[in-house]
């Protein structure tokens, strides 16, 4: 098992690319343990946990939410952890957030780690430090930003990956090559969600290549002020589209990036955006949707990334070349009523 340490400025991550679960007790002392997983995961991976202490969360976004953080908080209580308890986090985003949120505070601080069981969470979800909860339509509204002790892949979770899931996840992938990596872009427009989960040798590659993307942009820049914005490529009108329209994190982030291309258009002369929209379709996910734009631009405004009157937008010079721009509220309201 090849392990490869980041390191990032609020403290050092362990990556285990090609790990397998059968090594996570190797990486920590299984009696000073407790697996956070969902209902799905546990269902279908119950062997698995098999001598671990579990927490078996209910499966989805809705529960991503403070009164499933007191939940486990007392369970915690209940099982007498302390401060030597590590907490791993078995599953997708939603669990992976929420056990790094839970880690955070409990104790103002236990030691966590991450097992990512979906593409989504492998290539984006489990790095990066950023963990919390959701508040009604508000994602991610309260949180931490504090990195995982380590990072344990075993690609066999990806065998009950749901093919909706593994759109999600190429979502972040395509996100990725927009921002960052022009080759990863012409690959990806070489091949399909089928192939990927074909091959596993092309498959475990992407990963690799997604996850070292990500971690170079947060190591650069771990608190957000500058570069690491670049990750909320498609984001910003993809969370306020998210919980209002019950989309798919990938699907309102392909919208997201869609919209975040013709304002590229607008603004920088982007001239791509018909490559981007096909790419998408190609990996399944939708361009457009047609949506209550007062509603959304309510959301929107209340967007993390918004100072007084203008929000950070990320937007593409070209493929593989994102950039971040200031755009007043009124000027995004305007172009998103042209589109
Ligand atoms: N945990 C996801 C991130 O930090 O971006």
């Amino acid at each position: 098992m090849t392990r490869q340490s980041f390191q990032f400025p609020g403290g050092s991550t362990d990556l285990y690319f090609a790990g397998g679960f059968s090594h996570l007790k190797d990486i920590t002392d299984r009696r000073n343990t407790v697996l956070i997983t969902d209902e799905q995961v546990f269902a279908l991976h119950q062997k698995r946990f098999r001598n671990w202490k579990v927490i078996v969360l209910k499966a989805g976004e809705e529960y991503k939410v403070q009164a499933t953080a007191d939940s486990i908080i007392e369970q915690l209580i209940d099982m007498e952890a302390d401060r030597k308890t590590t907490l791993v986090g078995v599953g997708g985003g939603v669990v992976t957030d929420i056990t790094g949120y839970v880690a955070s505070v409990y104790m103002r601080g236990i030691r966590f780690g991450f097992v990512p069981t979906t593409l989504l969470a492998l290539v984006d979800a489990s790095i990066g430090g950023k963990n919390g909860i959701d508040l009604g339509v508000y994602k991610n509204i309260v949180g931490t930003i504090r990195q995982p002790a380590f990072i344990l892949h075993d690609l066999v979770f990806l065998n009950t990956l749901p093919v909706a899931e593994w759109q999600n996840g190429f979502a972040e992938i395509i996100k990725h090559a927009c921002i960052k990596d022009p080759a990863m872009f012409r690959e990806l427009q070489e091949h399909s969600v089928e192939y990927y989960r074909k091959k596993k040798i092309p498959l475990c590659k992407l990963i690799q290549k997604n996850a070292r993307i990500k971690i170079r942009i947060v190591q650069a820049d771990e608190r957000e002020q500058g570069d690491r914005k670049l990750l909320n490529f498609g984001h910003t009108l993809g969370h306020a589209l998210e919980n209002q329209y019950e989309l798919s994190h990938g699907q309102a982030i392909a919208v997201g990036m869609t919209y975040a291309c013709r304002f590229s258009e607008e603004l920088l002369g982007f001239r791509r955006s018909e490559d981007v929209i096909g790419l998408l379709d190609q990996y399944g996910l939708p361009a457009y949707l047609s949506f209550d734009h007062k509603k959304v631009m309510k959301v929107l405004k209340m967007d993390k990334k918004r100072e007084q009157n203008l929000i950070s937008y990320i937007l593409l010079e070209r493929i593989g070349k994102g950039v971040i721009r200031q755009i007043p509220v009124d000027q995004v309201s305007a172009m998103l009523s042209l589109i």
